[in-house]
């Protein structure tokens, strides 16, 4: 069987490990938390990050399940660097268009949808239903959360944060480091590094 690595025992880190099993793969978790952390679940948490620097020989492929989407691309950065595999994971009943390009290091996960010509770049998150539709762009580092919808040919910027249950209007651009707040309506273009809410969706200030 194939071995994985993956990087972040977290609650994430639980629902990346089942779609690679569902893909063939067979799990272990390594966490800059062990060894005061040494299990998840039933899966077993064997080193910290330099640990798995030591033994990436030891394994096929390697995932950075981290939430925090920064310190994910980071890390990946670093072991694609090491000369890791990062495989694509993607969930049975996604649907992933043959047209549409999802690179390294994506996990896509149960129900989500990504149509024709959308590029999905390396360390995103495509969560649980949500739907990423003909011609989107998201850098790299983008979490696209539950049940969030993007029309077609939005482009999200590196390490953005779409909320769950968020929906961006066509053909808008947002920006890097933004935050789009859960159950937000995107209606214009966000620039970087900011937080907007509501419906429509607003700057947060706070
Ligand atoms: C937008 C968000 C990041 C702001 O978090 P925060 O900086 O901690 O903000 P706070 O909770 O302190 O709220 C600040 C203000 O914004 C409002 N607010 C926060 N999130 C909001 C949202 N999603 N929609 C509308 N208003 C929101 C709060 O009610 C509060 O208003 P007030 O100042 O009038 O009381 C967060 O609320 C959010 O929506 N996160 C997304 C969660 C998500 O998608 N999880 C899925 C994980 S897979």
């Amino acid at each position: 069987m194939k071995r994985l690595a993956i990087l972040g025992a977290s609650g994430h880190g639980k629902v990346v490990a089942e779609i690679a099993e569902l893909n063939g793969w067979d799990v272990v978790f390594f966490d800059d938390a062990f060894p005061s952390v040494t299990g998840l679940a039933h899966w077993s948490v064997i080193g910290n990050t330099d640990d798995l620097l030591t033994d990436l020989q030891c394994f096929d492929g390697c995932f950075v399940a981290i939430g925090n989407n920064r310190i994910r691309l980071d890390k990946q950065r670093m072991l694609a660097k090491k000369g890791a595999t990062l495989p694509v994971l993607i969930h049975p009943s996604a649907v992933v268009s043959r047209y549409a390009k999802v690179e390294a290091g994506c996990v896509v996960m149960a129900g989500a949808v990504i149509n024709p010509f959308a590029l999905v770049q390396q360390a995103c998150i495509v969560n649980t239903a949500a739907t990423i539709d003909h011609d989107c762009v998201l850098a790299e580092g983008v979490h696209i959360s539950p049940s969030a919808n993007l029309a077609g040919a939005v482009s999200v910027g590196a390490c953005s944060w779409v909320g769950i249950g968020a929906s961006v209007k066509q053909c808008l651009k947002i920006g890097a480091n933004v935050v789009v707040g859960a159950g937000a309506a995107v209606v214009l273009d966000i620039a970087d590094n900011l937080t907007v809410v509501g419906v429509p969706a607003k700057v947060l200030i706070k």
